[in-house]
């Protein structure tokens, strides 16, 4: 695979045509989900939960996102990486700042932060200083304390509006890309009609430009109960490379998600 950018991300928007992401944690993961063609790689927070057993993703500090963009990139084989930006590490546009630097320097292309209109700031204060970023809205991990739980978001009409509203403020002040979570699948189209910026969704139907998932959910791996939204692509395929490179397919051709994977 060429080296994707972000421009390949907007090329694909514009065609029409859909692009993948998968989590990956480490340099063996990297280097199977690129070579799969997959174009964009998230180093997770997920990894807290995936990776260290923790009940929520709260306990992932800077230097674990560190460590695991650092092997990532070293497997990586064109694809874009994206790594997350952990609780409280953007608390202060000040503190977004030094983190995203040691994240960038670490290997990430992009960096993902959590929330809505108030991320306005530190979004436009890296994209000034040469940092993409995306937001991350809808259910939003780091927040599951104030949330109550890992719900669908947006549900009711007025924080629908808001959702919408907020997508184009972020985008505004310099947001290269979006990241939606749980949201119903009408939704979730009307915001990636809204902006400019490429749109990736999980759990968030299938109008979105690209799809994200857990690496180890769509392997079969996890050991608790997987969301809806999950599909299980090893259960078809039977070895890890035709996992990958099926949920590659399936992303492009619009046949993942499938309305049994969509909230309505
Ligand atoms: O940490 C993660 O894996 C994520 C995805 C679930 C979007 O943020
Ligand atoms: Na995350």
């Amino acid at each position: 695979m060429n080296n994707v950018t972000l421009h390949t991300l907007s090329a694909c928007k514009q065609a029409g045509e859909k692009f993948a992401v998968l989590t990956a944690y480490d340099a063996c993961f990297a280097h199977a989900v690129s070579e799969a063609g997959i174009e964009v790689i998230l180093v997770g927070d997920s990894l807290g939960m995936v990776l260290q057993g923790q009940d929520s993703t709260l306990p992932v500090t800077v230097d674990d996102m560190v460590y695991h963009t650092q092997s990532v990139a070293r497997g990586n084989q064109g694809a874009l990486i994206m790594s997350d930006m952990p609780f409280m590490s953007y608390a202060t546009t000040e503190l977004a700042m030094a983190n995203a630097a040691r994240l960038m320097q670490a290997g990430a292309h992009m960096v993902k932060l959590e929330g809505d209109r108030w991320l306005a700031d530190a979004i436009a204060l890296l994209s000034e200083r040469g940092i993409p970023t995306c937001a991350h809205m809808g259910l939003t991990p780091q927040t599951v304390n104030k949330m109550g739980g890992y719900k669908v978001q947006g549900r009711d009409s007025e924080s629908a509006k808001q959702m919408i509203e907020d997508a184009v403020l972020l985008e505004k002040a310099g947001a290269s890309c979006l990241l939606l979570e749980c949201v119903p699948a009408l939704l979730a189209e009307e915001i990636t009609r809204a902006v400019e910026i490429p749109v990736i969704g999980i759990g968030a139907g299938a109008a979105t430009d690209g799809q994200v998932l857990v690496v180890h959910d769509m392997l079969g791996l996890t050991p608790k109960r997987t969301p809806k939204f999950v599909k299980n692509f090893m259960a078809d395929t039977g070895d890890v490379q035709s996992a990958l490179r099926a949920y590659a397919i399936a992303v492009k051709d619009g046949s993942f998600p499938a309305e049994e994977h969509t909230f309505k």
